[in-house]
């Protein structure tokens, strides 16, 4: 019904729906609230207005109205409070076999690069019916990834990543915006986010492969010389960055955590700031050195070799369907493309 109600845009993603029912709700209690104040202004202005001879009776309070007109708000704003949280926690929350898809913010255009390596700029193909997992960094300042149709905004922030998510619904071009001020050129920071059937993707994903990104991270290591100290057969001087990703790591500090995108892209930049326990601070910095782009394909490369799918991601294939298997699976045995078995 909304399609056709130029008020909304159109409801594109799985997420829509969600947010604009709670839109929805909230206009609706906002409203009848306005109008319950305006009649009741209206009829006591009416109902105690001055009359001549009439003195005006003194009320001293009603505990029972008092409680009454408390708790129902409360009520209602923990209704909204509790449905919030829920559209929220979905939205923020991408599901682990979502295909990847890195994405560069500068001023003022937006550069996109798939798993699988086709690039694009103010564009991004995506396969209808399928998870889409966005990791995002800007070179430069604040930007925000917005989709109206798919109820998704994120902001992008230089040095570090944001992650938003969507699951299209309708084959279309919808708007992309930038809805964050970024400079001169800001309104102009537009493109367009094509979905298309899961054939015509896939026939778009071979026309324009550059090879997967994790083969141009693989690349970078080499020519970096990464690999004479991370090695990946054996323990180096620095940590064996096989199956490192998704996984509890513990610093040098005593300190645990998740090694994510962050993470490795920190200690890729800043390698002194979260060191894993056991290694020497030998590494040098690469702040500088590599671009954004090589950052994300390093990433990716690492990712790779952290998860059985050698896409280093979920892969997509022309019935949307998905194959390998999530970071999560504790315990189980991968084979890498190479051959060698990981935890
Ligand atoms: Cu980028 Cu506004």
């Amino acid at each position: 019904m909304l399609n056709n109600f130029p008020l909304w845009p159109q409801q594109a993603s799985t997420l829509a729906g969600h947010v604009d029912a709670l839109y929805i709700f909230l206009l609706i209690v906002t409203g009848m609230m306005a109008l319950l104040v305006f009649t009741l202004i209206i009829y006591f202005a009416a109902r105690y207005r001055y009359r001549p001879g009439v003195r005006a009776e003194q009320i001293e309070g009603s505990n029972a109205l008092e409680i009454t007109w408390s708790a129902i708000p409360f009520l209602i704003f923990m209704v909204i409070f509790a449905w919030g949280a829920l559209v929220f926690f979905k939205e923020r929350t991408p599901p682990t076999d979502a295909a990847e898809v890195y994405v560069v913010a500068k001023q003022w255009m937006w550069k996109v690069e798939h798993a699988e390596g086709q690039r694009e700029i103010n564009e991004l193909h995506v396969p209808v019916g399928r998870d889409v997992k966005l990791i995002m960094t800007s070179q430069d300042v604040i930007h925000s990834f917005y989709i109206p149709a798919f109820r998704i905004k994120q902001d992008v922030l230089p040095g570090r990543y944001t992650v938003e998510w969507f699951h299209a619904t309708k084959p279309g071009v919808y708007h992309l915006f930038c809805a964050e001020y970024c400079g001169t050129q800001h309104s102009g920071m537009v493109g367009s986010i094509i979905v298309q059937e899961p054939a015509q993707y896939e026939a778009w994903m071979n026309g324009n492969s550059n090879g997967p990104l994790s083969g141009s991270g693989e690349k970078i290591f080499a020519e970096l010389g990464c690999a004479t100290c991370h090695r990946s057969d054996i323990q180096g001087r620095g940590p064996n960055l096989v199956g490192v990703f998704g996984k509890p790591v513990q610093l040098d500090d005593g300190r645990m955590l998740t090694a994510d995108e962050n993470y490795l892209r920190e200690s890729i930049l800043d390698p002194g700031s979260k060191r894993l326990k056991g290694f020497q601070p030998i590494m040098p910095t690469f702040q500088g050195l590599v671009s954004e782009e090589q950052l994300n394909a390093l990433v990716a490369y690492i990712k790779s070799i952290s998860l059985s799918n050698p896409m280093g991601g979920a892969k997509t294939s022309a019935s949307g369907a998905v194959s390998g298997e999530s970071s999560d699976n504790e315990g189980k045995t991968h084979t890498l493309p190479n051959g060698t078995k990981v935890q």
